[in-house]
């Protein structure tokens, strides 16, 4: 893949940024989404790719644009056939009510190398590269809080752990504490609560706790470009969802998947900031112009771009 695509993806991710932005704290999410969606949608139409949504917005019947097997792109034949996992607005709650973490994402792969996750939960643990591959799902928050501070050659109590604020995760929040780590709690956001793990200056060193599986799948393709690690297992409630993952090709229920497994091959990752967070600043308006944060990288070189833009809102296409 052209290296170039992976600055042009930032076009896409700020697109949709700056669409969703003037919906920040109005407390309206689904138009806050669709603002994203709308935008991002068109953006693609500036890349010369051969694209196909294989984490989007739903499955056809439920989601109108960008859903999972939509082809975007305007490539021709000689254009890459690629994969795409994107979230036009990761964290709708987050915009509707000005809280922090939100994002516009997306990753491009070539054709076959994301895990095609279903809409379900997923177990997820997440480093950065100093304690790539001292993970395991299978071990307890004190075992692997052991080994991710061995590998950072600190004590446990210097960890900080990042965990969505959820009924669900109080057990795991006590556990973390009485380990002696530290827990950062947000309340939405586990994108960017991973990818976090692997930026120099956030102060987290890990990400623990149960979230959105297609969110996983991003997740990992951003820590495959910052070199850092993940482990994940989808988390089936109900046997509608156990049916759903079988026909998108899961067949082990019970796996536990590797980083590569989730995100494999050349991958390129991008993600504009929405609202601020620990990774990236939101959009900020400054008379007739916008200014956006975006974070873009490409595994085959580990290279990492902060790129700062500004817009002028008369001349947004
Ligand atoms: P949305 O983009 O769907 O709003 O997701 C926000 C988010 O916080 C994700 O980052 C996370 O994976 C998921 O929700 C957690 O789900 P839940 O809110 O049900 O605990």
């Amino acid at each position: 893949m052209d290296r170039n695509l992976a600055l042009e993806c930032t076009r896409v991710t700020e697109a949709a940024a700056i669409a969703c932005s003037k919906w920040i704290g109005r407390g309206d999410g689904k138009s806050a989404d669709k603002a994203a969606v709308d935008a991002m949608r068109r953006a693609f139409n500036s890349l010369r790719i051969n694209g196909t949504v294989v984490i989007g917005e739903g499955e056809r019947d439920e989601a109108p644009m960008l859903y999972i097997g939509e082809k975007v792109g305007c490539g021709d034949e000689n254009s890459p056939r690629v994969d795409i996992a994107l979230d036009p607005l990761e964290c709708t709650d987050s915009t509707a009510f000005g809280k922090n973490n939100a994002l516009a994402v997306i990753a491009i792969a070539q054709e076959g190398c994301f895990l095609h996750a279903p809409d379900t939960y997923m177990e997820k643990i997440a480093v950065g590269p100093q304690a790539r591959g001292v993970i395991d799902l299978e071990a307890t928050p004190k075992e692997n809080l052991k080994e991710i501070a061995k590998a950072h050659k600190c004590e446990i109590s210097e960890l900080m752990v990042v965990i969505l604020e959820r009924e669900r995760h109080k057990d795991l929040i006590d556990k973390v504490r009485s380990a002696g780590a530290k827990v950062r709690l947000i309340s939405d956001g586990d994108v960017s609560g991973a990818i976090s793990t692997a930026v120099d200056g956030t102060g987290i060193h890990v990400m623990m706790g149960s979230g959105g599986a297609p969110e996983g799948v991003l997740a990992a393709a951003a820590l495959r470009c910052t070199g850092g690690d993940f482990r994940g297992r989808l988390i089936f409630r109900r046997e509608d969802e156990k049916e759903r993952a079988l026909k998108m090709g899961i067949t082990d229920l019970n796996k536990i998947y590797t980083l590569e497994e989730l995100a494999q091959g050349d991958v390129m990752f991008a993600a504009t900031g929405v609202t601020s967070g620990d990774m990236l600043k939101g959009v900020r308006i400054y008379g007739k112009t916008l200014q956006t944060s975006s974070i873009v990288m490409r595994s085959k070189t580990g290279t990492i771009r902060y790129i700062d833009a500004t817009h002028h809102l008369d001349k947004l296409l």
